[in-house]
């Protein structure tokens, strides 16, 4: 089966990366087509994922644009609609990964007259988008899609709530590489050099910089933490939100906290720099739709917090695996960072029982696997082979 994989992005999001692991093993019988330029088009390369950039403007419609807004770049949308109708015909199947994606799959899966799968990433709630594009996005896939693929039960539960029909769907979580997560200590004790890191405790914020994702209230729960308790935060504004760097940078300065918190940027070393934490905080306000990064950091052994919402919940079995904390609260995360400090033994028993249980829930082996079976069910396939 050859699949045309559709992605609006040309930067490396949660839901890039998944697609590389789910893109992969499929290898030339794959191409995943991209409606931006950018550095997530080398990682595929890297991955020796056959990739092609097939649009040649972005596309100007965000998640909360409105419906004249939508409308309005419909005309210059056309060119790519084309250039997708006709890439489609050289596959069997259309794989959309992302919501704009799903716009221009759903338009060449009718001309192009092959079955379209939409693989959700998101929750479709209010949060999270205009009423407009929940609308529209819940349309196409029951109109066009012959399978729905939501990262969570949180995602499929607010893709039924917003008129998704429950049949369509199903739920696969992420999947990972366990052995990505294994890390060499020498290299990570050079790490914690290069940083200054030795003889801190540190929480590691691991997410592009956005306010959804609350980099603010890890701040804010710093300020309320010892001295030694260090913060790293890792990751880029990825979507345009220089404003929210600035203030973060504000109130850092504010709370005088400028040699506690480091910026890192966009980082392609996460295993070595989770494994350079004492713990790894994930703070988004608003509900998560899965959270690879809380896989990420049991998977590298480390203690992790999380906001109670969305598919964190799915993930994290408090006092078992993690913590949950109530979003938006730093108070609670201080009080969490501030247990850790002083609960060592407890807390790295609990780490290992995560690292365990997340090796054996989230492996990428199984996860396609789950992913292959329900192509071979949906589309009458005996055998999907991948080679
Ligand atoms: N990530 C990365 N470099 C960074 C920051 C984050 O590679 O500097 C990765 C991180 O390891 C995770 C992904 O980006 O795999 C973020 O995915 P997640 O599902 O946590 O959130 P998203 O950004 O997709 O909402
Ligand atoms: C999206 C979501 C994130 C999820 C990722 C992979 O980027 O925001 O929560 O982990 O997709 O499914």
């Amino acid at each position: 089966m050859k699949i045309l994989f559709l992605d609006q992005s040309g930067k490396p999001g949660g839901a890039e990366l998944c697609l590389i692991d789910i893109a992969k093993p499929y290898g030339d019988r794959a191409l995943v087509g991209l409606f931006a330029d950018g550095s997530f088009k080398s990682l595929l390369q890297q991955h020796q994922i056959p990739v092609e950039v097939l649009a040649t403007q972005p596309i100007q419609v965000y998640k909360s644009s409105s419906f004249l807004k939508g409308l309005g770049s419909l005309k210059q949308l056309i060119p790519l609609i084309i250039k997708v109708v006709k890439k489609a015909r050289e596959y069997d199947l259309i794989y959309a990964n992302t919501q704009k994606a799903l716009v221009i799959g759903a338009l060449a899966s009718f001309f192009a007259r092959r079955p379209l799968v939409y693989h959700l990433h998101d929750i479709l709630s209010k949060e999270h988008f205009s009423q407009t594009n929940r609308r529209l996005a819940v349309t196409l896939a029951n109109r066009f899609a012959s399978l729905v693929i939501a990262n969570s039960q949180a995602s499929q539960t607010a893709f039924i709530q917003a008129g998704g029909h429950r049949d369509l769907t199903a739920v696969v979580y992420n999947g990972f590489e366990p052995k990505v997560y294994q890390t060499c200590e020498f290299e990570v004790r050079r790490l914690q050099h290069k940083l200054r890191l030795e003889g801190k405790f540190v929480v590691g914020h691991f997410s592009r910089i956005a306010p959804w994702k609350g980099q603010h209230i890890l701040i804010d729960a710093l300020a309320q933490c010892p001295p030694q308790v260090t913060a790293i935060l890792v990751g880029d504004a990825l979507f345009g939100e220089q404003d929210y760097v600035q203030q973060l940078h504000q109130q850092v300065a504010a709370l005088e906290l400028e040699t506690r918190v480091k910026f890192l940027g966009f980082r392609s070393d996460i295993p070595q720099l989770m494994a350079t934490c004492d713990l790894v905080a994930h703070t988004s306000t608003a509900a998560e739709p899965f959270g690879r990064v809380i896989v990420e950091a049991m998977l590298c052994g480390k203690p992790v917090v999380a906001t109670k919402a969305g598919g964190a919940m799915e993930l994290v079995e408090p006092g078992i695996n993690g913590f949950l904390v109530k979003p938006g609260e730093p108070q609670e995360l201080a009080q969490i960072i501030n247990l850790c400090l002083h609960q060592t033994e407890n807390i790295t028993i609990m780490a290992k029982n995560a690292k365990y249980i997340a090796t054996q829930r989230f492996d990428v082996t199984n996860i396609n696997q789950q992913i292959t079976q329900l192509l071979a069910s949906k589309f009458n396939i005996a055998a999907l082979n991948h080679s």
